[in-house]
């Protein structure tokens, strides 16, 4: 199937401001360089923000990840799941045509979306409520014909029960999800044969959990959960600038040996990098910012720095040469002091700021302020 951007697109996309935060939040979950790792579910939210991916969502989100224009399109144009057209206001209904969809009536189903929505796929009905296609196996197949309509999965379907769930959509209702002839979950038909005490809830926990939520046909603004970020220890992440995300180090270009020794012109003129020792010993500082107080040595026990998320064994090695060794020392940082070791680890650049130390440290801190009651 040719899958191109639709004729007619909106001029300007932008994130709403929780879906903001949230997408800025996910680019944090990957290493230095590798932000482009989170196009999928950057564009997956654009589309549940907007129903549709448009252009310019496309972009935004490849500006976002500071990717090529063509990068963000060959993946929105690869995947089936985004959808490169509009789609209906209250729903797209994707009904599974795969082979025990088909055997147990999803032609029926194919029918009435001919019917009630539009004679073809990816069409919007008359009142622009709602389109429809086929899709490959969802994987319920033991609940055979099914439809994914918005987030959920209405299971076990007739051409009946099918077109009342249309209807009462169309009306402003959100019937509940899961299978649609009165089973609980994916038992036999003619009732369960074991584990025969398994429930007293009227529904099953996939069903509850989207009645609960009551997303399955919302456009997704990101005030539906509060945001959350357990990769980075804390439960909320400063903003982050996508213009400061740090590029992946260039692979050295093939240069010419310009003497004998085989010494190329760039490393004949390079300055040499100060290392992060001779930092701590108060030679050149780099970059913006105020020096925090360091220690020479940690007071007592050093703290295990790798408890803060983001910070491995060589960003603690180098943490301890510029003479940070406990929770406190970081903790009490300004944002001057922040600038100025954000732009002092060699290699992690940022890394302070992007996996907001100071406010983990305080976590692991506690009450400990500034190491006095160390020995
Ligand atoms: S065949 Fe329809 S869900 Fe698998």
């Amino acid at each position: 199937m040719l899958r191109r951007l639709h004729p007619e697109q909106p001029d300007s996309f932008a994130f709403t401001p929780d879906n903001q935060k949230w997408a800025e939040a996910q680019i944090t979950k990957y290493p230095e360089g590798r932000q482009a790792s989170a196009i999928i579910p950057l564009l997956w939210r654009a589309q549940e923000q907007e129903g549709w991916l448009t252009r310019a969502a496309i972009e935004h989100v490849a500006q976002m990840l500071d990717m090529a224009y063509i990068r963000a399109l060959e993946v929105a144009t690869f995947y089936f799941m985004f959808q490169l057209q509009p789609v209906g206001s209250v729903a797209h209904i994707q009904i599974c045509g795969t082979t025990s969809c088909m055997i147990c009536g999803a032609e029926d189903l194919v029918a009435v979306c001919r019917e009630k929505i539009a004679k073809r796929p990816h069409q919007l009905s008359a009142d622009g409520k709602f389109s429809w296609e086929e899709v490959e196996c969802l994987g319920a197949c033991a609940n055979a014909p099914m439809a994914q309509i918005g987030k959920d999965y209405y299971e076990d379907l007739t051409a009946e029960s099918f077109a009342k769930l249309l209807d009462d959509m169309a009306a402003g209702k959100v019937p509940a999800p899961g299978p649609q002839n009165g089973r609980f979950a994916s038992e036999p038909l003619g009732g369960v044969t074991t584990l025969a005490d398994f429930t007293g809830e009227d529904q099953n926990a996939s069903v509850a959990l989207a009645d609960r939520l009551g997303d399955t046909l919302k456009r997704i603004d990101g005030t539906e959960v509060p945001l959350i970020t357990p990769w980075q220890g804390v439960d909320k992440v400063k903003p982050v600038d996508s213009k400061t995300i740090k590029r992946r180090e260039p692979k050295p270009a093939m240069v010419t040996p310009v003497d004998d020794t085989g010494a190329s012109k760039q490393a004949a003129t390079a300055k040499p990098k100060a290392k992060p020792e001779a930092v701590a010993k108060g030679a050149e500082d780099a970059g913006n910012g105020t020096r925090p107080e360091m220690l020479k040595k940690a007071k007592g026990k050093a703290d295990d720095l790798k408890q803060i998320k983001g910070v491995g064994p060589k960003l603690e090695k180098m943490l301890n040469a510029l003479g940070v060794h406990h929770y406190w020392q970081i903790a009490n940082w300004s944002d001057e002091e922040l600038a100025w070791v954000d732009d002092n680890l060699e290699g992690f650049r940022g890394r302070a700021s992007r996996d907001d130390w100071v406010a983990q440290a305080k976590a692991l801190a506690g009450d400990d302020k500034d190491g006095s009651g160390r020995t």
